[in-house]
């Protein structure tokens, strides 16, 4: 069978200009939303991934009409919505089957939601259990999908969340918009609040005090005329590629800078990183800015508490970084890293140990020491969209070339990876090999 793989050659530099498509987060959450919306919401940069492509065509299952005037601009008619005919599909989805649920919590029609064996091996009761303490009637299967829905009368809940999860606190404060009172999420930590943004952009009676969102049922949510920023996300891979290439200096254009987000800039800049950041407006109810990065002599760092959440995606991608500061970086309360696409922790430590590199795990993190010496090696993505980017990273940084199986993986989150890359001059191609 012949799959695609990414042939990563080092030894240029990273120069120029490039944009990262649209942040992920904001796509899921722009179609669900403009769903609900009385009326017709237009999205433009909207993110056409794997991803927010399984939360559009579930969308549209529920009968809603979604004109797609070209890959990244759409119409949305919102409204009610209607009993699906079949299995709502979330593929990979994470986000997306978990803010579904506490959508169809509220409907007045069954649903059943499922997706890939890899989202099968996801934890849901985290959705469920606020879920039913809601009232709602969802069955599970022991506590994974495909997650059986029928209608019941929701009511509002005081929830306090065991971990700072954006998804847990998106499907609560979505079921409340249906639910009879208020409801209220209490998060242990800044999980990233696009939805409490975009709620109140639409109108919903929310308010975020300190740690603690309320929400009250009874608006009428209106369409909204929306852009979408780039995803900080999927910027954090040319940005540590030209941190650690010698050489290196470039910019990145129209990137989300939501301070739930920015916990990668932070800790970067900490370590020494040349990190420029302008502010240059707001799109999507989102600041946006432009950030220039240079090739930098990075020093390890202690990474643990409320930062990790506003990261928790750049992990594997922060792990690259790491390997080539000098000195020691330890990470800890990360273990939910162990519960995305992958084992983010046991993943990279192999698959980046196929490089030589020498990194110890720990049940909630990981240290190294750095200035080590990578090689190239045929390493894989193993289905892991964020893995299989990093590793690309990671051989921009090696010495020798790098091949990374799994390729296909990355339009989950960032298709044209390999273009974007190019384009600022690193030697990244895709070619197809026979396994
Ligand atoms: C997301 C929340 C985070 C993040 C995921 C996207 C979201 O997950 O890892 O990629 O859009 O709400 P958790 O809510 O599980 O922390």
């Amino acid at each position: 069978m012949a799959v695609d793989c990414f042939i990563v050659q080092p030894g240029t530099s990273l120069n120029g200009m490039a944009r990262v498509p649209g942040d992920k987060s904001l796509s899921h959450r722009a179609v669900f939303l403009g769903a609900l919306a009385h009326g017709t919401t237009h999205v433009r940069d909207w993110l056409p991934a794997g991803d927010t492509e399984a939360s559009l065509s579930a969308v549209r299952a529920l009968g809603i009409e979604i004109e797609r005037r070209s890959a990244t601009e759409l119409v949305i008619h919102g409204g009610a919505l209607n009993a699906p005919s079949q299995t709502l599909d979330l593929v990979n989805a994470g986000t997306g089957i978990r803010l579904l649920a506490g959508i169809m919590a509220g409907q007045p029609f069954p649903s059943v939601l499922d997706g890939s064996a890899q989202l099968r091996r996801r934890p849901m009761n985290r959705v469920v259990t606020p879920l039913k303490q809601m009232g709602a009637d969802i069955e599970s299967q022991n506590g994974y999908a495909p997650l059986h829905i029928r209608p019941a009368a929701l009511r509002g809940i005081h929830y306090h969340m065991p971990m700072a999860s954006a998804q847990v606190k998106g499907a609560i404060l979505l079921a409340g918009l249906f639910a009879e009172g208020e409801t209220v999420v209490v998060q242990p930590g800044p999980a990233r609040d696009h939805t409490e943004r975009l709620l109140a952009a639409l109108g919903a009676d929310i308010r975020t005090e300190g740690d603690t969102i309320t929400l009250r049922p009874g608006s009428t949510l209106r369409p909204l005329n929306y852009s979408v920023p780039g995803d900080i996300s999927s910027a954090a891979f040319p940005l540590v590629a030209a941190l650690i290439v010698p050489g290196s200096a470039i910019t990145l254009e129209h990137v989300n800078l939501n301070p739930t987000r920015t916990g990668i800039l932070d800790v970067l800049r900490e370590m020494g990183a040349d990190i420029t950041i302008t502010e240059t407006g707001l799109a999507g109810g989102e600041p946006v800015g432009t950030i220039h990065a240079s090739h930098s002599a990075l020093k390890g760092i202690r990474v643990g508490g409320e930062v990790v959440v506003r990261m928790i995606d750049e992990f594997p991608i922060f792990m690259v970084a790491a390997l080539f500061a000098e000195g020691e970086t330890y990470v800890r309360d990360a273990g939910e890293l162990r519960v995305k696409e992958t084992d983010r922790i046991a993943v990279m430590v192999e698959e980046l140990g196929k490089m030589g590199a020498r990194i110890t795990e720990m049940e909630d993190g990981f240290y190294l020491y750095g200035a080590q010496k990578l090689t190239g090696a045929v390493v894989d993505g193993r289905d892991d969209h964020r893995i299989s980017m990093s590793l690309v990273v990671a051989g921009l940084g090696a010495s020798g070339s790098t091949t990374v199986l799994d390729a296909r993986c990355t339009s989950d989150s960032f298709p044209g990876y390999a273009e974007t890359m190019r384009s600022l001059n690193a030697d990244v191609r895709v070619s197809p090999i026979t396994t």
